[in-house]
């Protein structure tokens, strides 16, 4: 795992738009993992001006997000599908055929598990896998206790992530159940790359980078990847322990000159 930290939400999103479209260009036919959330939105706005501004070519990506709320229609205005086609999917040139996110609707839930699975593998497995972090830990909706080999399922939501959602839903009528890709599912992915803004995530970060590997926090699996970029704005930054180390790394390791 490796940290990198950024001035501000803005340049550490920026950032994570730079990386998404690097490796887009190398690849044209990347298959992206994408969260939703807050704090994914400024990449997606970075990515689609990319698109408009430098011709940032997303013809041939094929996408698989890490979850999708039990209960809601695609056209549902909470709905990650929702959120994906007005933030990302609308405003850049990929094929909508060449999108997924697990159906919270499926009459059978366990199925639409496996087969979401089973179309990653047709795709040749996630090659950049983009995350989100939630207060207590979790990547994806992999809640505390989420094994650590976990696949795609139908999980719970904690109370912590009720009320972390319920100022998108009014606290009553938060969905209680996901389909999320599991921690297992996660780490097979080539690359992972998780953004954290913010001083809300300062504690959590410094458990999941720093701390031990535990199913209580589920991002701190990510420390077994062989892969992974976290990447922090100051505030988020503000609790690790060897944050000038990390510093040191992005001002002087030749991989990041590009994006210094
Ligand atoms: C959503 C997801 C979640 C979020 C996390 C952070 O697809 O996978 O893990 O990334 O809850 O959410 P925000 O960015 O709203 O703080």
């Amino acid at each position: 795992m490796e940290a990198i930290i950024r001035p501000n939400q803005e340049s550490a999103a920026l950032l994570v738009a730079l990386l998404v479209a690097k490796e887009l260009r190398a690849q044209p036919s990347l298959v992206l993992g994408l969260a939703t959330g807050r704090t994914m939105e400024s990449v997606y706005d970075r990515l689609a001006r990319m698109h408009q501004a430098e011709h940032l070519d997303f013809s041939l990506c094929r996408t698989f997000n890490l979850d999708e709320y039990v209960g809601l229609a695609p056209a549902d205005p909470h709905s990650y599908r929702y959120y994906m086609n007005e933030r990302l999917f609308r405003r850049v040139n990929i094929d909508l055929r060449n999108t997924h996110l697990p159906n919270g609707l499926a009459a059978d839930l366990d199925a639409e598990c496996r087969q979401y699975e089973e179309k990653i593998q047709r795709c040749g497995g996630i090659d950049l896998q983009l995350l989100g972090i939630g207060k207590a830990g979790h990547i994806g909706f992999n809640e505390p206790l989420s094994a650590l080999r976990s696949r795609t399922r139908v999980k719970a939501l904690s109370s912590a992530t009720v009320e972390q959602n319920a100022g998108f839903f009014g606290a009553a009528n938060v969905p209680r159940r996901v389909i999320t890709m599991g921690v297992g599912t996660i780490l097979e992915s080539r690359r992972c790359l998780l953004l954290a803004t913010g001083p809300s995530k300062a504690a959590i970060i410094a458990q999941a980078v720093e701390g031990p590997i535990t199913s209580m926090i589920s991002a701190s699996a990510l420390q077994l990847h062989g892969r992974c970029t976290v990447v922090l704005d100051e505030a988020a930054a503000s609790q690790l322990q060897a944050s000038d180390y990390y510093r040191w790394i992005f001002d002087n390791e030749p991989e990041w000159e590009e994006f210094r």
